[in-house]
């Protein structure tokens, strides 16, 4: 053994022993702690931190909130320490053996969405020294980040007692609700492609889809209306005669029959409620829809094709989801202005759920293929501005029968594009063309899909 190879061992040994050593010295406050601690008057260190998770999508509220409540007297301080400050939390920031954090560095932010068109900068990482009520509060505001492991965004509260954070967390959480950017927005939820949690939020512009637009049998649409609109419209009446405004409305028929569309009507009816729509694997996210619902009402909930879940999970027996998404409607106390509004094509799927847990839907309505009277309306509807001549629209309704109503808008289509290729206006013979096209081509899809023609809505030859 050579001199060198002597002192690397023995200097190995010197590490063992010093780090099975126990560390004797004190944990001295960090710049940042020291600051805080000028704040509050006392040592942090020797306060509880209460976290409060808030969920990703809701930061941009609670941020507002915060910038409120603090108004011009708060300070705003990023914090520096590499990549450890996302790894450590508020408490370790504070009091370390290395005196590592300072309060000087840029605040992180990161962008969100706040309506359809416009984002707002939303404090990521960033420490808030305010004053509510005269008691001084320090706040860590994080958002979520899933590469450090954060699934929520949080709030990391110091204040001089666990009682003041507490009301103070209460004071910001219902001063976002009443500045939420969500607030009579439409949003909705994305898959979440991690299993667990709710997936992003997206602002969808409010449809604009009138009621001369959408054409089913007689008393059908008003009905929905009343259920859904009229109730929002006369809220505090009912109320003041002790009557519930939650209701559950499902509408059930074959596809293309217009239920998507109805809906996007109602969405128009009330431009300034809250709009939650959930769809296929978003579904999941329905305890998030209701309880923003809740906090955002006037709401309406749009759960779309809620039998894709029923039948998804309906090998075990029991569907989960969708009794999640019927509890789900339950929970909400009933004098929330919230409207559930489901939709499905296969009713039947759905029927021994709701009937294990009744009372969840109070208005259940067909929307059926339309008749020859709609079929006309259908036909003319989509015609309009178009040179088509009536005696032509009236046979291609009355030769349609059995087709849906999305039938009749595709038709129109097809005749338009076929005349526009050909650079002409269309014509009662595009009008033929197409729709002897079209009936081959969905009968030759549903031959192949469905092993007959019926299946697609399609007109028997
Ligand atoms: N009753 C209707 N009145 C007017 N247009 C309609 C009607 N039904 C459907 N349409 C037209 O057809 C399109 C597709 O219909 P929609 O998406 O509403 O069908 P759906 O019933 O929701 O079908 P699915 O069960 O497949 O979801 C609509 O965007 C609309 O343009
Ligand atoms: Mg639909």
């Amino acid at each position: 053994m050579t001199a060198e190879d002597d002192l690397v061992a023995q200097l190995r040994d010197l590490v063992r022993r010093l780090n099975e050593m126990p560390d004797d010295r004190e944990p001295t406050l960090t710049e940042l702690g020291l600051r805080v601690q000028q704040h509050l008057g006392s040592d942090p260190s020797a306060l509880p931190v209460t976290v409060e998770n808030v969920s990703p999508h809701r930061l941009i509220d609670i941020d507002l909130a915060l910038d409120d409540l603090g108004g011009d007297s708060a300070t705003l301080l990023g914090i520096s320490g590499g990549t450890a400050r996302h790894h450590e939390d508020f408490a370790s920031m504070l009091r370390s053996l290395h005196r590592g954090f300072t309060a000087d560095a840029p605040v992180d932010y990161t962008s969100m969405a706040d309506s359809p068109h416009t984002t707002r900068h939303v404090v990521a990482l960033g420490l808030r020294l305010l004053h509510i009520d005269d008691h001084p509060i320090a706040v860590l505001q994080r958002a979520a980040d899933r590469r450090f492991g954060r699934d929520t965004a949080t709030l990391e509260v110091l204040a001089s007692t666990p009682a003041t954070a507490a009301a103070f967390i209460d004071r910001v959480r219902e001063r976002a609700n009443e500045l939420s950017v969500v607030r009579g927005q439409v949003v909705t939820f994305g898959r979440n492609d991690y299993g667990h949690g709710v997936g992003s939020m997206t602002f969808l512009p409010r449809p604009e889809v009138s009621a001369a637009s959408v054409v089913l049998p007689d008393g059908v649409l008003e009905r929905v209306r009343d259920h859904v609109v009229g109730v929002a419209e006369h809220a505090d009446e009912l109320r003041a005669h002790g009557q519930h405004l939650k209701r559950g409305i499902l509408l059930y028929g074959p596809p293309g029959t217009g239920k998507t569309h109805t809906v996007r009507h109602l969405l128009h009816e009330m431009p300034h409620a809250t709009a939650v729509l959930l769809q296929g694997g978003a579904l999941g996210a329905i305890g998030e829809a209701a309880q923003l619902a809740r906090a955002l009402a006037p709401a309406i909930v749009v759960l779309e094709d809620v039998d894709l879940v029923a039948s998804e999970r309906g090998m075990f027996g029991l569907q989960p989801l969708l009794f999640e998404v019927l509890d789900a409607l339950d929970g909400l106390d009933g004098d929330a202005d919230v409207a559930f509004v489901m939709t499905t094509n296969r009713a039947d799927v759905l029927e021994p759920a709701l009937a294990a847990r009744p009372g969840r839907i109070d208005l259940a309505l067909e929307i059926p293929l339309p008749g020859a009277e709609a079929r006309r309306a259908l036909f003319h509807l989509y015609a309009k501005g178009l040179r088509l001549s009536r005696a032509a629209l009236d046979a291609a309704a009355a030769d349609a029968d059995g087709t849906t109503a999305s039938f009749a808008k595709e038709l129109i289509r097809r005749a338009v594009l076929r005349a526009t290729l050909n650079r002409r206006e269309a014509d009662d013979e595009d009008l033929r063309t197409a729709f002897t096209e079209l009936r081959e081509s969905t009968e030759g899809i549903s031959r192949v899909l469905f092993g007959g023609a019926d299946a697609a809505g399609v007109p028997q030859p």
